[in-house]
């Protein structure tokens, strides 16, 4: 059980938060099928990818690590001696199944029980489209067993609105004999199809930004990657800025792709005062965000405005629990397969903060309120590291001092949050 600060006179100052999480995974990725060194820079050494480093290791990659500074020496991939372990990364699972689906051997998978409970047969079903095997437990779930195969180029539609499965498919295709088109639902994060680009694929997505066309045949190249900070860390920070009283905090260096800025969007239509500075960048979008304490009004979201803000959504509730009025999450059914139901923890955790939440299949109603009654000073985690952040800022805001249990989850994409904490509380 960890103590939680709380922040009577606000937080202030300036911080550069971690490397994006999906960014590291990619680099990795991309950095073992490449041909030549890969040098990744501002690297997220959390949990999560510190799995996908461990699993290209077992495949027999060698990739020297120095805290946040990685060399990935690309030479091929061999069958691993055991069962590679996700751990808790649903990123790593899904975009190696993608990977693995085309390789020349078997290969097997396994997960912790919060991994070993999301659906997986989202991944499988588009991939068998290009002739992949791959067998899942009787639930669509973890263990799997990936059947390495000859694959042929494929036209799929995808059904869920899923960067994951996106990525896979996008990996299944740059294996396969003969080119592929993938067309999403919505779209979601591209960038695996910008640091292919940069690696030398052959790969291009059309103006409707939903179709990407897949020319296998080109030898990726090592490259130099720059890790941008990640939005998704960022917007705690964003959250306690705008809804804590007298703060004003600046954060450095973070990743503006568009398909990641969805909180921006979300901070603005809610009256937030944020200013963005752009910084030149060789690689993806980047800037500087400023906020500061907000009065905030309700917010209405549907389904298109999600996957942008995919991630953020429990902050995205906490920020509706302070707004004045009633707003409403709605088209976000994908939250009940994260790593924990996030509509259902997200309710019960708000709950306990006396803030009324309707939960509904695919979202929420949150009812702000200025003041919180605080009925129960336990929160939890219950094992998402996403979670346990959205705890310790709502508890920056509170009157009340309020306990965390399982808050070592938070290393999961964020090793060192305590202590960027306590460098914006001084
Ligand atoms: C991710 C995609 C998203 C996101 C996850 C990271 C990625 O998952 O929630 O944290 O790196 O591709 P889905 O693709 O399942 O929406």
């Amino acid at each position: 059980m960890k103590e939680l600060a709380m922040a009577p006179s606000g937080l202030h100052g300036r911080l550069t938060v971690p490397g994006d999480k999906s960014i590291s995974h990619r680099a990795v990725m991309l950095g073992s099928l490449a041909k030549g060194e890969t040098r990744i820079s501002n690297f997220l050494p959390g949990q999560d990818c510190l799995t996908t480093v461990k699993a290209f290791q077992d495949l027999g990659v060698k990739i020297d690590r120095e805290g946040e500074n990685l060399v990935v020496y690309g030479q091929g991939l061999k069958q691993a001696d055991k069962a590679l372990d996700m751990g808790n990364s649903g990123t790593t699972t899904r975009l190696l199944m993608g990977i693995l689906a085309g390789s020349s051997f078997t290969s097997q998978m396994i997960g912790d029980a919060s991994l070993s409970k999301r659906p997986m047969k989202r991944v499988s079903q588009p991939l068998a489209k290009f002739g992949a095997e791959i067998d899942l437990s009787p639930n669509g779930t973890l263990p799997a067993t990936i059947k390495g195969q000859k694959l042929h180029g494929a036209q799929i539609q995808l059904e869920v609105a899923s960067a994951q499965v996106k990525s896979a498919a996008i990996f299944a295709a740059l294996a396969a004999k003969g080119p592929s088109t993938i067309i999403e639902k919505l779209p979601t994060r591209n960038h695996t199809e910008i640091m292919l680009q940069q690696f030398g694929a052959d790969i291009a997505t059309d103006a409707d930004n939903l179709t990407i066309h897949v020319n296998p045949g080109r030898e990726l190249t090592g490259q130099e990657v720059e890790v941008p900070g990640d939005m998704s860390s960022a917007a705690f920070w964003l959250t306690a800025g705008a809804i804590v009283p007298n703060s004003k905090l600046t954060l450095a260096h973070v990743n503006l792709n568009p398909t990641r800025t969805g909180i921006v969007q979300v901070l603005k239509q809610m009256g937030a005062k944020i200013s963005i500075e752009q910084l030149p960048s060789k690689g993806e979008e980047l800037g500087n965000l400023t906020i500061e304490t907000s009065q905030l009004a309700p917010v209405k979201l549907t389904a298109e405005d999600i996957p942008a803000v995919i991630d953020e959504l429990p902050l995205v509730a906490l920020l509706a629990a302070c707004a004045e009025g009633t707003s409403e999450i709605r088209g976000a059914e994908e939250l009940r397969v994260k790593e924990t139901d996030r509509i259902k923890t997200v309710s019960q955790e708000l709950g306990k903060l006396g803030v009324e939440v309707t939960e509904l299949p695919d979202g929420m109603i949150i009812k702000g309120r200025k003041d919180w009654q605080v009925k129960d000073d336990n929160l939890d985690s219950y094992g998402d590291h996403r979670l346990g952040m959205m705890a310790a800022i709502a508890a920056l805001k509170s009157k009340q001092p309020l306990k965390l249990a399982n808050e070592g989850s938070i290393s999961v994409s964020y090793p060192g949050f305590f202590s960027d904490l306590e460098k914006l509380l001084k």
